[in-house]
């Protein structure tokens, strides 16, 4: 089994994401880690420790990121009018009973990093502030883990908070800068990659008449997320970011990817914006990309294959 640790900002995506690892006998998920994003940071972790009680999955540990950016003093943006004001479809469910562990989410990275060497797949879901942090603390990090899995960035293609950037790597670009630059074994997943996977209306319709559990309670809190996706890019069906990145650590050979250098602007209009070169050896004098080491891109998915998977677990 792949051991994984998910850093989250839950967020109805996300939590689509953290059932489909769970009911994934491939996956032994080893923690969860929250960070701000779709919600505070608070209220993530609330989320998080929820979503393990829906699924009787308490026995997994829930340890609290960061609440203020890597290079501190950056104005949060949380995303309420996508995922509501509880950040999982404004269904006011009652505050869990569990509670997180005393480690902070960097701690909690780096200690699974050594208890595990070598084994630990880290699937980031949410801005990057809780991988940096790890990175600071213990600057082998990036080399003691199997692999980092991200949901961020756009290549190539427009972002969803403006035209540059993408939500997660908008939240926190120097700490996103510093991980696509760190080393490790990194697969990014985008939106060039994640618009392609919807989960349609009629998805929904026959998600809504299965008997599971988790079926269910998807289906209640899914509507607010068809709404927003009616209202902003008119498609009668729900983008798939999270789940698609899990699917990336469950089975990477659903998605193809292109290795290169991400850079990431910290500043100006365009701050958040993920470049990609792939150029290889056209611009070998300019140290700033070709000092740095490559990490895996993805650019085509098998969105039918995505959604079946999600749908069928
Ligand atoms: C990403 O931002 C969050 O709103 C989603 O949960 C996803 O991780 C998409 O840009
Ligand atoms: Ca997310």
């Amino acid at each position: 089994k792949k051991k994984i640790i998910i850093d989250t900002d839950p967020g109805i995506d996300d939590a689509m994401a953290i059932f489909l690892a769970l009911q994934s006998p491939e996956l032994d998920v080893i923690g969860l880690t929250t960070i701000y994003g779709n919600v505070y940071t608070t209220l993530a972790t609330r989320n998080a420790l929820h979503l393990l009680e829906v699924a009787g999955r308490t026995d997994i540990p829930v340890s609290e990121g960061s609440h203020v950016t890597f290079t501190k003093g950056t104005k949060l943006r949380v995303a309420d009018f996508v995922h509501g004001t509880d950040g999982l479809g404004n269904q006011n469910f009652p505050p869990p009973k569990s509670k997180p562990i005393e480690l902070s989410a960097p701690e909690f990275l780096v200690q699974q990093a050594n208890q595990y060497p070598g084994a630990v797949t880290v699937v980031a879901l949410g801005p990057l502030t809780n991988i940096a942090l790890a990175i600071e603390l213990d600057p082998e990090f990036p080399k003691k883990i199997q692999q980092i899995v991200i949901l961020g960035g756009a290549f190539a293609v427009n972002g969803n908070v403006n035209p540059a950037a993408e939500a997660n790597i908008f939240g926190d670009p120097d700490a996103a800068d510093m991980v696509f630059t760190s080393g490790a074994d990194v697969l990014a997943i985008g939106l060039n990659v994640t618009h392609q996977v919807v989960l349609s209306a009629a998805d929904r319709e026959k998600l809504s008449q299965s008997k599971g559990k988790l079926a269910q309670y998807m289906c209640k809190i899914l509507d607010i997320y068809y709404s927003y996706h009616l209202d902003a890019y008119g498609t009668d069906g729900v983008y798939l970011h999270d789940p698609t990145c899990l699917v990336a650590a469950l089975d990477p050979s659903l998605l193809t990817y292109v290795e290169g250098v991400v850079r990431v602007q910290t500043a100006g209009i365009t701050r958040g914006i993920t470049i990609f070169d792939n150029t290889k050896k056209r611009f070998a004098e300019i140290t700033e990309w070709t000092d740095k080491p490559s990490v895996k891109v993805a650019v085509t998915v098998d969105a039918p294959a995505v959604c079946n998977l999600l749908m069928d677990r």
